[in-house]
């Protein structure tokens, strides 16, 4: 065969991969959902055709005051926006408004064995820590997941590790879904963020960040004002050793140097050198201002966005109706492969 000779006038450009990923609005995300997801989301959405939603049909799996959902889910759309990801660039809509999500949800339960099912360890540890609420909902969580991730044929799905067991399964509900019917479904592959950007909690530095730490004091919101953020990271727990350096034994400062670093774009090293011969005061007011300047920006906009909820509502549409259109599209392919007459 000939070989062909690319030129810049023949060259096609290479074809952008998509991605996808969602958010549950349970509560206002954390320094750690921004370091370790949201911050990540928006670079990607660079790189990538992207879709994001709020995931809030994945939210009614655990009771939620419906009031409070409405809110948090507003909440959370707006920060969508806030940390800068581009409506005329990514696809970023609020997941029960396309209808498309819950149906596929059904057909691909009828693909998914109760087996699969029923040894994904999120559903053992949330049946434990909501015991008196174990719905069927809860255990088909992960099909629920799957049609977000197939609806878009995303290639790569940006997730933290403890969403890698659900992304399998979505791999073997698309490939045994394809084995029948014949290529349907773009098989997605996990796409995990470095490793450096788990934030732990500040008070206990073992742990980590989670917003739903009844300590407040843990954790940074990420919309925290200034003063608040200073104050958390001052008395964030370190160690009685008193030098900035990575190590054994220092996880506090280990995890405030880790911070630094993603807000500043230092390495750990050149942190070392900086403060060398200086006290954790000086360095917990440093990483205080790195934090409030990395999310000062984001409170900014979110602000402003929530003040205009008509804007935010039809920019939600407007995500809406776009997901939609692709949504359809594979949701009436894989209707009609099982069977069924599509108008
Ligand atoms: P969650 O709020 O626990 O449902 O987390 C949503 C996503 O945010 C996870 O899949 C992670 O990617 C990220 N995330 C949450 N907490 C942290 C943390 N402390 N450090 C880094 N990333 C986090
Ligand atoms: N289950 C994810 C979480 O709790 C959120 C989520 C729902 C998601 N659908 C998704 C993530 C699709 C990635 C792709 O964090």
């Amino acid at each position: 065969m000939e070989e062909k000779i690319i030129t810049p006038e023949n060259a096609q450009p290479e074809k952008k991969k998509k991605i996808l990923s969602c958010i549950q609005p349970s509560g206002i995300p954390t320094l750690g959902n921004y370091l370790g997801a949201l911050k990540n989301w928006k670079l990607l959405s660079d790189e990538f055709d992207s879709a994001f939603a709020v995931a809030d049909l994945h939210a009614i799996t655990v009771r939620q005051d419906p009031k409070k959902l409405r809110q948090q889910i507003t909440e959370v759309f707006a920060l969508l926006l806030a940390i800068g990801l581009d409506p005329e660039k990514s696809i970023i809509f609020i997941q029960s408004q396309v209808p498309a999500h819950a149906q596929l949800a059904w057909i691909l339960n009828c693909y998914t064995q109760f087996g699969e099912m029923a040894r994904m360890t999120q559903f053992k540890d949330k049946s434990q820590s909501h015991a008196d609420n174990v719905n069927v909902g809860l255990f088909s969580y992960p099909v629920l997941m799957a049609a977000d991730i197939l609806l878009y044929q995303a290639d790569l799905v940006p997730v933290g590790a403890d969403q890698k067991q659900h992304l399998e399964i979505a791999r073997d509900i698309a490939s045994r879904f394809n084995g029948i019917y014949g290529k349907t479904f773009t098989i997605p592959d996990p796409y995990i963020g470095k490793q450096g950007a788990r934030v732990m909690s500040l008070h206990d530095p073992t742990k980590k960040m989670s917003k739903s730490d009844p300590n407040p004091k843990s954790f940074i919101s990420v919309f925290d004002e200034p003063n608040t953020i200073m104050k958390k990271i001052r008395s964030a727990v370190t160690d009685s050793e008193g030098g900035v350096y990575y190590g054994e034994g220092k996880e506090g400062i280990n995890n405030l140097m880790g911070i630094y670093s993603c807000c500043t774009g230092l390495t750990m090293e050149q942190i070392e050198k900086d403060f060398a011969g200086k006290g954790y005061g000086d360095f917990k007011n440093a990483v205080g201002e790195a934090v409030v300047e990395e999310l000062r920006p984001v409170r900014e906009r979110y602000n402003m966005l929530m003040k205009d909820q008509a804007y935010l509502m039809d920019m939600a549409a407007k995500g809406a109706e776009t997901a939609s259109r692709i949504a359809d599209r594979t949701l009436h392919k894989a209707m009609k492969k099982c069977g069924f007459i599509v108008k």
